[in-house]
């Protein structure tokens, strides 16, 4: 199988390569580090070495689950936020016909998500959809007290209960969650539900190669195996063993970071192929979270491109320069389509004719990445061969690693998000959760 690549020639005229080729001692030990388990956070490096140790019983364990709730099931609901969520999410929508839901497929189930959010019209109309069809519910939740998938599963928890039965729902629901911890596992053992572990060194954002993804993904009929193979194999290329010239995760983290040190403080990530948008949303997390800290940390934004050329294109091209852009390629589509030949040629497209959309998706690309480079926006190419699992895993893996060594050469711990908490303090006071009466009262007297 052949592998993904990263180009950064288009970096050189912003970062002469020798000074790229100088972090490579930084980015070998950074490497070394989550190996070794000796950085910052290194409680939560599980992740590294998760793709080698998945083990035969492990993934038959999902395959079994995932094939008897097959049967029974035309719509999984996936429960979960963050790293809960977004990974399954972005493999679904890459590899999924975007128009789905309007195919009367009945041979493998829809996968819809809830908890990402606590809109009600959200959930009212997942409520309404759900009404007709047999479904099942997978919830996931590392601490299992997350307020937004643990409010959406009481909601969706009880439909299915009353619409199948007590006894019958607890055999449609699955909860992925920590071995003994948490609101979840309590309630999941006291139900008698079928659970799956997420380990404790794994953080949700690197947690797509746990159940986390491979179970509702599973379900949905995707290759996991070849997912999971994928990632293997790029474990084996991003090893600091290898010289960073060979090693595409220190190469794009040597890039990034020493573009941000000259000053582009936001990355793009573009795609040309917009089943990789939640592929982004996914990448944003784990770059966003892992390296926001500490008034660091290089901010991470998506487009979908030709579509956002037509909108975010103008501040791409002549915004404030301080943005370096990231492009995934698909080398080879799934299917094939070409331009017709039209006598009228009205549109006078006909110079077009014959040719695959593909070549003129190709020429959208490389003329872009000209422009914008011109334009003072230095570009990181990432080719993947096609879209699917194999290089998907590969995909994922890749940034994982690159992730952890951007982290370490910024100096920050990777691993945490004490961030997220802020948020999460004022809401509970607002709501007046008990426990948090003197907050509540605080709080109160600023508003
Ligand atoms: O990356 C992370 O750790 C977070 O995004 C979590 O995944 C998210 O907050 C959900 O947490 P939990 O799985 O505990 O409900």
């Amino acid at each position: 199988m052949e592998n993904l690549k990263i180009d950064i020639s288009k970096v050189y005229g912003f970062i002469p390569a020798e000074e790229i080729q100088n972090l490579s001692e930084r980015t070998r030990k950074a490497a070394e580090a989550l190996e070794n388990k000796t950085g910052k956070g290194n409680d939560f490096v599980g992740w590294v070495n998760l793709p080698s140790s998945i083990s035969e019983s492990d993934l038959k364990d999902i395959e079994q689950t995932a094939f008897r709730m097959r049967q029974e099931i035309d719509l999984l609901v996936v429960i979960g936020i963050g790293g809960s969520y977004l990974g399954a999410k972005a493999v679904v929508e890459a590899l999924s016909n975007t128009f789905r839901y309007l195919q009367n497929i009945k041979d493998l189930p829809l996968i819809l998500f809830a908890g990402q959010n606590i809109g009600e019209d959200y959930l009212n109309e997942l409520l309404e959809v759900l009404q007709n069809l047999r479904f099942g519910i997978v919830v996931i939740s590392k601490s299992g007290t997350t307020t937004e998938p643990a409010i959406a599963f009481r909601i969706l928890k009880e439909k299915l209960e009353i619409k199948a039965g007590k006894k019958k729902a607890r055999e449609l629901i699955i909860a992925i969650t920590d071995d003994s911890q948490g609101a979840l596992r309590t309630l999941a053992t006291r139900e008698g539900y079928k659970t799956f572990v997420i380990p404790d060194d794994v953080g949700g954002r690197y947690s797509v190669l746990t159940p986390v993804g491979l179970v509702p993904l599973s379900i949905g009929g995707f290759d996991i195996r070849a997912l999971v193979e994928g990632a293997r194999a790029m474990e084996k290329l991003t090893l600091s063993a290898l010289p960073q010239a060979e090693n595409p995760a220190a190469l794009y983290a040597a890039a990034r970071y020493l573009l941000y040190l000259s000053g582009k403080k936001i990355e793009i990530l573009a795609n040309f192929e917009n089943k990789l948008h939640f592929l982004a949303e996914w990448w944003k997390q784990l770059y966003g979270e892992s390296e926001g800290k500490e008034s660091k940390g290089i901010f991470p934004a998506s487009v979908d491109f030709t579509a956002d050329l037509h909108s975010m294109g103008q501040y791409i091209q002549e915004g404030e320069r301080t943005l370096m852009e990231t492009v995934i390629s698909v080398r080879q589509p799934q299917t094939r389509l070409k331009i017709p030949e039209d006598q009228d040629n009205f549109d006078k497209l006909n110079y077009l004719a014959g040719k695959r959309l593909d070549a003129v998706n190709k020429m959208a690309e490389l003329g872009t990445m000209l422009a914008h480079v011109d334009g003072g926006v230095p570009n990181i190419r990432i080719e993947l061969p096609e879209l699917n699992e194999y290089h998907l895993g590969q995909l994922m893996y890749f940034f994982e690693k690159a992730c952890g060594i951007s982290g370490y050469l910024l100096d920050v711990n990777p691993f945490d998000q004490p961030g997220v908490e802020a948020y999460k303090m004022n809401m509970f006071a607002l709501l007046e959760k008990p426990g948090f009466e003197e907050e509540t009262r605080k709080i109160k007297e600023r508003l």
